[in-house]
């Protein structure tokens, strides 16, 4: 089956088989010990090469919002478009939501990478992830401690790895409403209390002048992380580099922006065949319509080998690529 129009990034890819989940009992009728590939929209995976397994699609519907005292839960099936239930809890006066508008991809993958943007991660808000056990076949409902969510991380990349299937998310939104505009492009809107409709609307669109369309320009959004680094390494960058962007994360770490680092090599626009760093934002790669897995790789290992030699600074690619058997990860740099 072809991969191409499955992914965002859309390399022209096979897998060996597609299944599509539309009802949660069809997981018990799955071989879950061939090799297997769960997917939402894949806006965060690349297939980097011919699956010879079977790509298991998500596609459950549906959301349902219960009023408490003073929060919203909100229980959503893992195949809903995340964009759409931002839109459409802000459509009921539901906020909270509005600085993760237009992240591409869907709910159930949301948790995996603890999607985030503009100062907000979807670990705030999850109040429980609900899923398929793998290995004991039950349902099973894990707390927002359970998901040890990090950084673009969670439990779902570590101990529950291709061993869980996300079938439905519980979302707890506070009653008592604040706008969140501590990153810097939001600051201006500090002194016009806006509504969280007017929060989204500006999310939009600073996400629209910065990020690539993927109906348009086939990518997979930032793709790798932003390193954090130990304090003692950010003050010797910040010797030579002393406009570095970087943000706090606790008292001994901070983050570095990769984006920064990249455009800082002049790599913006560089292209290796049909694979191009993008123009407006350099963490975000794009293929131009012809892009191959090689070109795609030599890519990858290119910057992160003259980040290393000018920063000192290792870069991890933050998207999931898809070799022939399972997940690869690609190390421009020795260690
Ligand atoms: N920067 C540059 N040049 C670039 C890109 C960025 O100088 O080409 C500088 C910016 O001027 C800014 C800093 O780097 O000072 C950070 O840039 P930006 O605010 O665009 O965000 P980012 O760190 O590149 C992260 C997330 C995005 C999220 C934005 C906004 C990661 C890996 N990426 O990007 O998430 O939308 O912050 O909060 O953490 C994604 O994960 O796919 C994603 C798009």
């Amino acid at each position: 089956h072809a991969l191409q129009s499955l992914h965002t990034f859309a390399l022209p890819c096979q897998c060996h088989q597609l299944v599509t989940i539309s009802d949660g009992q069809q997981l018990h009728d799955i071989d879950f010990s061939k090799p297997f590939c769960l997917l939402g929209e894949g806006s965060n995976t690349i297939f980097v090469d011919d699956f010879a397994g079977t790509v298991i699609r998500i596609a459950l519907r549906g959301i349902s919002i219960e009023e408490r005292d003073s929060d919203w839960l909100i229980d959503v099936a893992a195949g809903e478009n995340w964009h759409a239930l931002v839109v459409h809890l802000l459509e009921k006066n539901i906020a909270g939501l509005e600085n993760l508008a237009l992240i591409p991809g869907t709910v159930g993958a949301a948790p995996v990478q603890n999607i985030g943007a503009y100062g907000v991660e979807l670990a705030e808000f999850i109040e429980y992830v609900e899923g398929f056990d793998i290995d004991t076949k039950q349902c099973v409902r894990l707390d927002n401690a359970q998901c040890e969510f990090g950084y673009r991380d969670s439990v779902f990349k570590h101990a529950r790895k291709g061993r869980f299937v996300i079938t439905q998310v519980g979302l707890s939104l506070n009653k008592h409403w604040q706008p969140k505009l501590s990153y810097a492009p939001l600051q201006v809107l500090r002194d016009r209390q806006p509504t969280a409709k007017q929060v989204c609307e500006t999310v939009i669109n600073i996400r629209q002048s910065k990020l690539p369309d993927p109906n348009v320009l086939a990518n997979a959004g930032s793709f790798f992380k932003n390193p954090i680094v130990s304090n003692e390494a950010v003050a010797k960058l910040k010797q030579r580099f002393t406009t570095m962007p970087v943000y706090y994360v606790d008292p001994h770490q901070q983050k570095i922006a990769a984006g920064w680092l990249i455009e800082q090599l002049g790599l913006k626009g560089h292209q290796i065949g049909d694979i191009a760093v993008y123009q407006h934002q350099a963490l975000v790669l794009v293929n131009l319509g012809q892009g191959t897995s090689d070109d795609l790789i030599s890519m990858i290992e290119y910057i992160q080998q003259h980040v290393w030699r000018q920063f000192s600074v290792r870069l991890e690619h933050e998207v999931r690529l898809m070799g022939q058997h399972d997940e690869i990860h690609i190390q421009g740099v020795r260690n």
